[in-house]
């Protein structure tokens, strides 16, 4: 099955970049917000994102205008009827994401597929929620959605063949690649990524160099994008914690639990770019390092 229309539920970060993904290749998206209101946020950056390209000569401004008309936001799950692909986006808690698994379940068309973009979670335990176990899978996306070209494919022992070869060939058509990994918490990327962060905070805990040394040593060191703090606060504090505790409690190793600082943040609602304070201080510009954290 080809699939040439897809609906995603989730609005926030990942969801809208995972629309605007899908819209930049010519594939119809309905973009649903999990709670009720207006779409308007989720609008405003898919504009504001495209309008930066816009201004730096990469897209045409009509071709901005038809990616934007591609995507219908809005707040009605019933969006989702006719999407051949359902791709869940929503708040890393198991049982609202089985809730409106169920929900999906008995709105989408007969044959559609049913996707989690799931950081930690067990896409077999969301599958048990729904009635097409065969017709279930995990697609799992990096932040930002719109540029990064990994994608996680996670079929589990129930899902047919054939959703699998279509998953695939979805990723493909939109520009990214995809690669197969089995349903076990954190699949690669996080399972490796996340204890690489928390680990880069024992490092700040211990005073081995300060917040701006450790980022640095990894960009340049490493050839890393960004050092592990910075990377934090991009992906959310909140996240990369519950990450944490998700693979702590899968694998029970020590390295893999959170440490004091991130979970005192996090208790704080310092949760990164997002707050506007996490490792480092995003009020200012370019932003600096927390001066509460040394
Ligand atoms: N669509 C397409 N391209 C876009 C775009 C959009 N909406 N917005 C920006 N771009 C382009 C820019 O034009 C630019 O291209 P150019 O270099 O050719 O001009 C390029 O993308 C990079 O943009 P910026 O200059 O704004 O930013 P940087 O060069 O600083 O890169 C970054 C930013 C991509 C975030 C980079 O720092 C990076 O790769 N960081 C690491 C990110 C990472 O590791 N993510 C994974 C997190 S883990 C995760 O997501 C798992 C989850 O489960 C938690």
């Amino acid at each position: 099955m080809s699939i040439e229309k897809i609906a995603v539920l989730g609005g926030g970060q990942m969801g809208a970049g995972i629309a605007e993904a899908a819209a930049s290749r010519g594939i119809s998206v309905a973009l649903i917000k999990a709670t009720p209101g207006p779409s308007d946020k989720a609008k405003a950056g898919i504009e504001k994102g495209l309008g930066r390209l816009v201004e730096k000569g990469k897209l045409s401004a009509d071709d901005a205008g038809a990616i934007v008309s591609r995507i219908t936001f809005t707040d009605d799950l019933n969006a989702a009827a006719d999407a051949d692909l359902f791709v869940e986006s929503i708040v890393e808690d198991i049982a609202i994401k089985k809730q409106k698994f169920a929900e999906a379940d008995k709105i989408v068309k007969a044959g559609g597929i049913l996707a989690s973009n799931t950081s930690t979670l067990c896409i077999g335990d969301m599958q048990a929620a729904t009635e097409r176990s065969d017709r279930f899978i995990g697609l799992h996306f990096f932040n930002p959605a719109t540029m990064m070209k990994l994608v996680e494919v996670i079929p589990t022992d129930s899902t047919d063949a054939s959703v699998v070869a279509d998953a695939v060939a979805f990723v493909e058509t939109i520009g990214k690649t995809p690669v197969l990994v089995k349903d076990r918490t954190g699949f690669i990327v996080n399972r490796l990524l996340t204890p690489y962060m928390c680990d880069a905070i024992r490092c700040l805990e211990d005073g081995l160099a300060d917040i701006a040394g450790i980022d640095t040593a990894m960009q340049l060191g490493a050839n890393h994008p960004m050092g592990p703090l910075s990377l934090a606060d991009y992906i959310g504090l909140d996240i990369v914690n519950a990450m944490s505790e998700n693979l702590f409690e899968a694998f029970g190793k020590d390295y893999m639990a959170p440490p004091a600082l991130l979970k005192k943040l996090v208790a704080a609602g310092t949760l990164g770019r997002k707050t506007k304070l996490g490792f480092y201080d995003y009020s200012e510009r370019p932003p600096v390092p927390n001066k509460e954290l040394g």
